[in-house]
């Protein structure tokens, strides 16, 4: 590494949505540019419950991938409250490589989502035994709980539990956004990792609510208060291994999100490395950033480091406002603003396969 430019390891997404059919065109290849491999999330409507429909899942993704690409789609079961052991090992035997719980209606797509963890305990048992990693939308959905508080009342009221029931079981507590959830994963052992998306390293909820709601930048869990991002950048820059990239990037029109009620999710994959990059350099740690983005998940799922590598430039460049997408229009995570680090090769490619 100089001062101008930075060679990694490619990097790996541990949590990413692609949608299936002609959005899923639309935005695979800009993944497959910045990263070897991605774990795909399965709440598509409706969502990837057993391993057939992960290997149907797969081969769309791997033929809507642009031609020469090496990019390695990573299967994910969504678990629902009928997902049995033996889905679990059809699942492993077909290559998926982790369960997502998501409690019932916490995000887009979780309607079928799990209503009580502890009717999965056996499954989860099963998990535990093959090594199957638990991948986890960290949030309670009771009404009365504030929106801000989620995460932390989901911490207490539900992964404590799971994590003393199931010492042994690999759980990734997905997209933290908070201080406690830092905290829980530092404190807790090895089998216990979480993943930091862009938009949580780069704002917090003054960005998406001062001067004028920001639609773009909402997305779930939602963005918390400045001494969370503080925490988050902590926890990403600090070198341990717990915490890796997984952007959450979530594609969803314009229209969709500049709506009366608009989606959450938040669009980062044409430009995810830079992001990171973004974050890192802003906080003096553009030596941390290889291991977060292209070591540490790939240890955590013992999965080798890519054998391909990317190289970052310091170099201004403006995030286009609106790029193509299904046939429609999407607005891209940091629009117009200016980013300090650009990929270098393989050239950014911002047009659709
Ligand atoms: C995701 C989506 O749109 O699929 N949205 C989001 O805000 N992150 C769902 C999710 O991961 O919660
Ligand atoms: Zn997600």
């Amino acid at each position: 590494m100089n001062n101008k430019t930075l060679t990694l390891i490619k990097p790996d997404d541990w949590h990413l949505h692609v949608r299936s059919g002609a959005a899923l065109k639309s935005v695979v290849g800009m993944t497959a540019t910045q990263m070897g491999r991605a774990i795909i999330m399965p709440n598509l409507n409706p969502p990837v419950t057993n391993a057939a429909q992960a290997n149907i899942y797969r081969e769309e993704i791997l033929s809507a991938l642009p031609k020469d690409s090496t990019f390695t789609p990573l299967m994910v079961l969504y678990l629902t409250d009928n997902t049995t052991p033996k889905d679990i090992q059809e699942a492993m035997d077909n290559n998926v490589v982790a369960a997502k719980l998501y409690p019932a209606g916490a995000t887009t797509n979780s309607d079928s989502g799990v209503t009580n963890i502890v009717k999965l305990y056996p499954t989860l048992e099963r998990m535990q035994k093959t090594g199957m990693p638990l991948l986890v939308h960290g949030e309670v959905t009771r009404n009365e709980v504030d929106i801000f508080d989620r995460e932390a009342v989901f911490i207490d009221e539900v992964l404590r539990q799971v994590v003393s029931d199931f010492p042994e079981l690999k759980i990734v507590f997905e997209h933290i956004t908070t201080k406690n959830a830092v905290d829980f994963v530092r404190e807790s052992s090895d089998n216990i990792a979480s993943t930091i998306t862009p938009q949580h390293l780069l704002n917090n909820r003054n960005d998406m609510l001062v001067g004028g709601i920001k639609p773009h930048t909402y997305c779930l869990p939602v963005l918390k208060r400045a001494e969370h991002q503080v925490a988050l950048v902590d926890a990403a820059i600090s070198g341990n291994a717990k915490f890796f990239l997984g952007t959450d990037s979530a594609p969803h029109t314009k229209h969709d999100k500049e709506s009366a009620c608009g989606c959450a999710g938040v669009f980062s994959a044409p430009h995810a490395i830079e992001l990171y990059a973004q974050a890192f350099d802003k906080a003096g740690a553009m030596d941390k950033l290889e291991g977060f983005a292209s070591k540490f998940g790939a240890d955590f799922y013992h999965l080798p480091h890519n054998t391909q590598t990317i190289t970052l430039k310091k170099q201004n460049w403006t995030v286009p406002n609106e790029l193509e997408f299904n046939g429609d229009v999407i607005v891209p995570f940091m629009a117009t603003k200016t980013l300090n680090w650009r990929l270098e090769a393989p050239p950014l490619d911002w047009t659709p396969n």
